[in-house]
């Protein structure tokens, strides 16, 4: 793998390799002495334009346990407040010898771009991108929905049939889009569930279905229930007329909650907007995911620093 900035030209078997390294990667973890040797000597670059906690984190604890050296970034109080570009603040960082580039920024595109212009030479991973894509993000909840459906080994499996209802800020969220691609390449059913304003215009190829009803969706019984965060940051009042009606409409609340069947999964990639998108019940239950997601994103970068790092870099 020379780069990994987006899901939606993953094959299935590239994916479920993936998954399955993050397996033996969790293996690590679960190990007493949790580091490998595997990418001693290289430099990870953490680079990131946009705030983040699990992300940034779990790139830096996968590195680490793979014992690469990791540099961080962040766009907070460097020189891009000087008016550094992108190229010279990404070149600045090469110079100091990356291998990897881990890249979050706010403008859909710039992975690609550092990837594709020959500014540097070193392998780039799409931490999240404007309203485009969260490649790891969707793999990671890929590697969870598998592993809660198939608790008596997942390895090697893909997720035909299972039924994934995404629901909230669908316009915003480049964890949508990254999974919507990756979990219909595993053979999963996708539906959309969001207002219309938080809706694209153009859905034309995206492989999901629609709905506008969240009562009806639950009451279908679908496998996962994702919820998606608001994102205020991104929108304005005709986006997002008010809290509590939003909440009553489109909100994961303890009523809807209580009728979804037992054995449903609960996630959200957070950080979570408690009491607006998701009740505190139903991200504390034992049907959430959420901490389990943030567990597994170690394993699955573990896996995608491995493949883009050990060996010769393959053109894919
Ligand atoms: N899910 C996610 O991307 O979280 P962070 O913004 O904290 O990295």
């Amino acid at each position: 793998m020379r780069h990994l900035l987006s899901t939606k030209d993953m094959s299935r078997d590239d994916a479920i390799t993936l998954l399955d390294i993050a397996e033996d990667m969790a293996d690590v973890a679960d190990r007493e002495v949790k580091k490998l040797p595997t990418l001693r000597g290289k430099t990870v670059v953490n680079l990131f334009f946009e705030d983040s906690t699990r992300t940034r984190i779990s790139f830096e604890a996968a590195a680490k346990r793979l014992s690469a050296d990791v540099i961080n970034f962040s766009a907070k109080g460097s020189s891009v407040s000087k008016g550094e570009s992108l190229k010279d603040t990404a070149q600045t960082l090469a110079a100091m010898g990356a291998d990897a580039v881990v890249i979050r920024h706010p403008a859909s595109g710039a992975p690609h771009v550092l990837a594709e212009s020959g500014w540097i030479d070193a392998g780039i991973i799409n931490a999240g991108d404007g309203m485009h894509e969260h490649p790891t993000q969707a793999l990671l909840d890929a590697f969870t929905i598998r592993r809660r459906l198939h608790q008596g080994g997942a390895r090697g499996k893909g997720l035909d049939g299972v039924t994934v209802t995404i629901v909230g800020d669908i316009l915003h969220s480049r964890v949508a889009r990254s999974n919507v691609w990756l979990l219909t390449t595993l053979g999963a059913h996708v539906t959309f569930v969001a207002p219309p304003t938080l809706l694209p215009m153009d859905l034309t190829g995206w492989p999901a279905e629609v709905g506008f009803d969240l009562d009806a969706a639950i009451d279908s019984g679908p496998d996962v229930v994702m919820m998606l965060r608001i994102q205020l940051e991104r929108m304005n009042a005709a986006f997002f007329p008010n809290s509590r009606e939003y909440s009553r409409r489109w909100g994961l609340d303890d009523e809807r909650f209580a009728r979804l069947a037992p054995t449903s999964i609960v996630m959200h990639p957070g950080p979570m907007n408690r009491g607006l998108e998701i009740s505190s019940a139903a991200a504390d239950s034992a049907g959430s995911t959420v901490r389990e997601q943030v567990a597994n994103g170690v394993s699955v970068r573990m896996a995608a620093l491995y493949l883009l790092l050990s060996g010769d870099r393959e053109d894919s």
